[in-house]
């Protein structure tokens, strides 16, 4: 049997600290379950000391997994401590995960210590932590820029006290891979206790080589990799954890190691996590990107037909992207449909189902044929649209290039229609503008995506939106034929999470591009990206 590499996800942590990225409450629930179908080994959930909210998310996270430990973050000090492990003890694999930076660097700069009373600190706290809870991971912040005697030093310390993962990260990406092989190779060689630990590689991506310098560690020794979903994390992110995952898999015969992820489950987390985020995956980003698996020149369309493997190494099936086998249209009636959101990975009650369905009719009604990513768009979109307050009734939108755009729209809530008319300089300017009048709650438009969900003229439109209103930055997405009901749709979901005081507590990114929305923000953005 290979080696087991354990897969440690910090999305939750690593990759939520980077603009952008932040999640509310429900969303980091709803991505740590799909975390632990894609069957990681380790969810590092939060940070817990840094402020009540990921204190209360780690807790949730820790009551609602099962199979998986249950990771909080704390710096080498008692308070840290003590939130840490009051966040994970629930859990019923739970892990403290302290940090300290042993680089000269970081010593003298950021903490103002002596190597001597680093080792101090570390002595006290991995103990007292160690006192709380059996799996303790120690972290050496900057170790790729640490003394590797003084490192070495550290870690028979660290386990000395009670540390069962020693992690070696590459903090600022700075490592190459003959490197992170020396320096994982000496600690093995150095440290008389090593062998009580596991020594754990987390790569930071800022000169592009976290993944390859991932691989190096794990083939010096390392059998703990951390990383997150597409990559994402600070500044450039980590290393992704699917292409880890794919490498190892797809190249046995050179790095003949384990991991317990399901692959399949791949490609739908990393689509959740982007429809959470609402943070688009780049079209050519690895394992999981729209053109992973698109082959678009002759050569390689006629070299696939002859034999897939001459332009695959992977099958798109081994990420979990279906190569359809059940097409649906306005005849498909809904077992089919119940299979194919099967086949797509979804998993939902039957109540879902029925209105998922009632949606994939209605868009029948407008498209000829139905792809899976249709599908998909549908099942992510009707998510959004689960605490309904306002919902559509119906809008009239009046447009043209030489005349102010109007529009009249119709909003239900609580059974009762209620209806505004405005007046903008586009369409959706007009339509998000007579939203705000019929809920009477202003809001700022922040942010606004449109594309195409798929490449036909009859494609349904997609629409992201991050608006705020003071109180915290909100989320929508809509789906539609229609571009300017995607708009409303999408204002619509982010407006419901802000008067059901969901969602909120997103502040990063939103500050640095916010306009009111009173000063025609929607003008010029409607094709505005975040990424
Ligand atoms: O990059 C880093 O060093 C970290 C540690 C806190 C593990 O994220
Ligand atoms: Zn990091």
């Amino acid at each position: 049997m290979a080696d087991r590499v354990y897969i440690f996800d910090t999305t939750l942590r690593d990759g939520e600290q980077a603009p952008g990225y932040s999640m509310n409450l429900e969303e980091k629930i709803r991505m740590a379950k799909t975390l632990e179908q894609l069957g990681v080994d380790i969810i590092e959930a939060g940070f817990a000391i840094s402020s009540p909210g990921d204190f209360e998310s780690v807790r949730a996270i820790a009551a609602a997994v099962e199979n998986v430990t249950v990771a909080s973050l704390a710096r080498a000090l008692k308070k840290d401590i003590d939130a840490a492990w009051n966040a994970v003890k629930e859990a019923r694999r739970p892990r403290i995960h302290v940090f300290l930076a042993t680089s000269d660097l970081h010593l003298e700069y950021k903490l103002k210590m002596t190597r001597e009373e680093a080792l101090e600190r570390i002595r006290e706290n991995v103990t007292y932590a160690r006192s709380l809870c059996d799996d303790i991971e120690f972290s050496l912040e900057d170790a790729t820029r640490t003394d590797l005697d003084y490192m070495c030093q550290v870690v028979q310390l660290a386990i000395e006290c009670g540390a069962t993962t020693i992690n070696l990260p590459d903090t600022v990406g700075y490592a190459v891979p003959s490197e992170i092989e020396n320096m994982v190779r000496y600690v093995r060689e150095h440290v008389k206790d090593i062998d009580k630990a596991v020594i754990s590689m987390h790569c930071h991506n800022d000169l592009g080589m976290a993944v390859a310098n991932t691989i190096s560690g794990i083939q010096a020794g390392a059998r703990q990799v951390e990383c997150t979903l597409c990559g994402i994390g600070e500044r450039a992110g980590n290393a992704a954890l699917e292409e880890i995952v794919m490498l190892l898999r797809t190249r046995q015969d050179a790095l003949p190691y384990e991991t317990g992820i399901e692959t399949r489950e791949i490609t739908r987390s990393a689509r959740l996590l982007s429809s959470i985020t609402g943070v688009k995956i780049f079209p050519s980003k690895a394992i999981v990107g729209a053109n992973a698996f698109a082959h678009e020149s002759g050569i390689h369309q006629h070299g696939m037909m002859a034999n897939s493997r001459t332009y695959e190494i992977m099958t798109p099936e081994s990420v979990g992207v279906s190569q359809t086998s059940l097409v649906l249209g306005k005849h498909s009636g809904q077992h089919a449909f119940s299979r194919k959101l099967a086949e797509l990975g979804y998993t939902v009650t039957r109540e879902e189902e029925d209105r998922l369905f009632a949606e994939f009719k209605k868009t029948c009604d407008r498209k000829k044929t139905i792809s899976d990513k249709d599908i998909v768009a549908l099942v992510e979109s009707t998510e959004e649209t689960e605490s309904r307050i306002w919902s559509l009734e119906s809008f009239v939108v009046n447009s043209g290039n030489h005349m102010d755009s109007t529009a009249c729209i119709s909003l239900r809530k609580d059974g009762k229609v209620y209806k505004d008319v405005a007046i903008g300089t586009g369409p959706v300017y007009a339509s998000l503008r007579a939203v705000e009048k019929i809920i009477r709650h202003p809001f700022s438009l922040d942010d606004y995506q449109l594309q195409a969900v798929t490449e036909h003229r009859d494609a349904l439109g997609e629409v992201l939106v991050k608006v705020s209103d003071g109180s915290g930055t909100y989320r929508g997405r809509g789906v539609s034929t229609d571009v300017i009901e995607a708009s409303i749709l999408s204002a619509l979901a982010a407006v419901n999470k802000m008067l059901g005081g969901k969602g909120g507590g997103m502040t990063s990114g939103a500050s640095a591009s916010s306009m009111s929305f009173e000063n025609d923000m929607l003008m010029d953005h409607t094709d505005k990206s975040v990424d």
